[in-house]
């Protein structure tokens, strides 16, 4: 009788702190974010964008007509809607399913890809939602600005095994017309490809 009493009180015991637990658990989950992330200010896309990159101006020298005809001239404001179209078309075609954007510190990452993430980073618009990945069929991508040149990116997202022969990486032609030349959606792949870490000085890039 005496013994039964024992393990029902220790029962209860493990039951209130497993509650416990998950509820503290649950608070500091919600509380974390809000207490230590509302310090970093919160950038939007026109402030990424008032610097147009050098890649994106290469585009539109690089292929004067099509460039035109997709976005005009290589502006703030053409820049900003390149980097928000070539962010809903990564979304759109499932990149996030190959690749991740998040470098960690760990297993020589940093060796791999360049320095470790950092909160700030994410505190942007075209990070609405984070697009970490689950996980990694191809490289991760947060490092990417600068590693490849913009005909690289191209050819590679027309046909990946032209220039990988052994890539898993599905093509996508669709984001070109039918003489294989860049569209609009083309080139804010790229733009937003060469948007990726264009913000980490070169030293850390080091691949
Ligand atoms: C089925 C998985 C898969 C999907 C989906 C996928 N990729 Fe890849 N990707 C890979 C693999 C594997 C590689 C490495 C081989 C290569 O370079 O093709 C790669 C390589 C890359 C690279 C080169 C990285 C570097 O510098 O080495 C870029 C850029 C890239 N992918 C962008 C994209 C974009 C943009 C999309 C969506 C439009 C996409 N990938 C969809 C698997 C995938």
């Amino acid at each position: 009788m005496e013994k039964k009493t024992l393990r029902e009180s220790f029962g209860f015991i493990l039951l209130v702190a497993g509650i416990g637990f998950f509820v503290v658990g649950f608070i500091f989950q919600m509380l974390g974010p809000v207490v230590f992330l509302n310090k970093i200010p919160m950038k939007s896309v026109e402030e990424m964008a008032s610097r147009v990159s050098p890649e994106f101006t290469l585009l539109s020298e690089d292929y004067p007509e099509e460039f035109r005809k997709a976005f005009g001239e290589p502006t703030p404001e053409s820049y900003a809607q390149a980097l928000l179209e070539g962010r809903d078309i990564y979304i759109a075609e499932g990149c996030w399913h190959c690749h991740s954007q998040y470098v960690r510190p760990i297993a020589n990452e940093p060796l791999r890809y360049g320095a470790v993430s950092v909160a700030s980073e994410y505190q942007n618009e075209l990070q609405l939602p984070q697009l970490f990945g689950t996980r990694r069929v191809g490289p991760d991508l947060i490092r990417e600005a600068g590693i490849r040149s913009n005909d690289w990116h191209m050819q590679h997202l027309y046909d990946p095994q032209s220039v990988e022969p052994k890539s898993v990486m599905p093509a996508y032609p669709w984001l070109f017309d039918e003489d294989g030349r860049p569209t609009r959606r083309a080139f804010s792949m790229v733009a937003y490809l060469q948007w990726l870490g264009s913000w980490q000085n070169p030293e850390e890039k080091e691949r």
